[in-house]
């Protein structure tokens, strides 16, 4: 069955809107180059790829759906922060932003009947609390390790271990994960 329009409009704004979120951890894993910080940007390149992630699959769901993919311009992330717990708090607030923007499209997609979206978007639900947890972690390490520079240099060390998920480049790729 067609996709409703109402559907195809929200999703068309929740690609835009990880699209946003990856081009906003772009902006992180810059600034943070910056600060030669390489584990921290590499976490941040890390979480770049899974937004793309989340917004291809997205991109793919609506496609299979027989929507119509309209790309919108995405706008610009912030590139300065004030110090690195900043950062990480910023990140949560975004992630609990995105959790209520996909709590919103299941919302939607039961007032339509529309049980095929309902089940895609699930997965997501379950991505956000990972996300949020994540990104929590993070910010608590940060405010225990303060201004203890040696404690920071570690957590940088143990960041760079992140590597990419085959999801991630299955869904920008459009293939089956392997
Ligand atoms: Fe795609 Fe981090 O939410």
């Amino acid at each position: 069955m067609a996709i409703n329009k109402r559907m195809e409009d929200a999703l068309n704004e929740q690609i835009n809107a990880e699209l946003y979120s990856a081009y906003l951890y772009l902006s992180m894993a810059t600034w943070f180059e910056s600060k030669n910080l390489s584990g921290f940007a590499h976490w941040m390149r890390g979480q770049y790829l899974e937004e793309t992630m989340h917004g291809m699959k997205m991109f793919n769901f609506l496609n299979e759906r027989g929507g119509r993919i309209l790309l919108k311009p995405i706008k610009g992330p912030d590139t300065k922060w004030e110090s690195f717990v900043e950062v990480f708090e910023q990140v949560l607030n975004h992630e609990m932003m995105v959790t209520g923007l996909i709590n919103k499209l299941i919302k939607l997609s039961r007032e339509i009947d529309d049980y095929a979206s309902e089940s895609f978007l699930m997965w997501f639900v379950d991505e956000q609390v990972e996300e949020e947890s994540t990104a929590d972690e993070i910010l608590s390490r940060l405010k225990l390790i303060g201004n203890d520079t040696t404690a920071l240099i570690n957590f940088d060390n143990e960041l760079k271990t992140r590597q990419p998920t085959a999801l991630a480049l299955a869904a920008i790729m459009d293939q089956p994960a392997v």
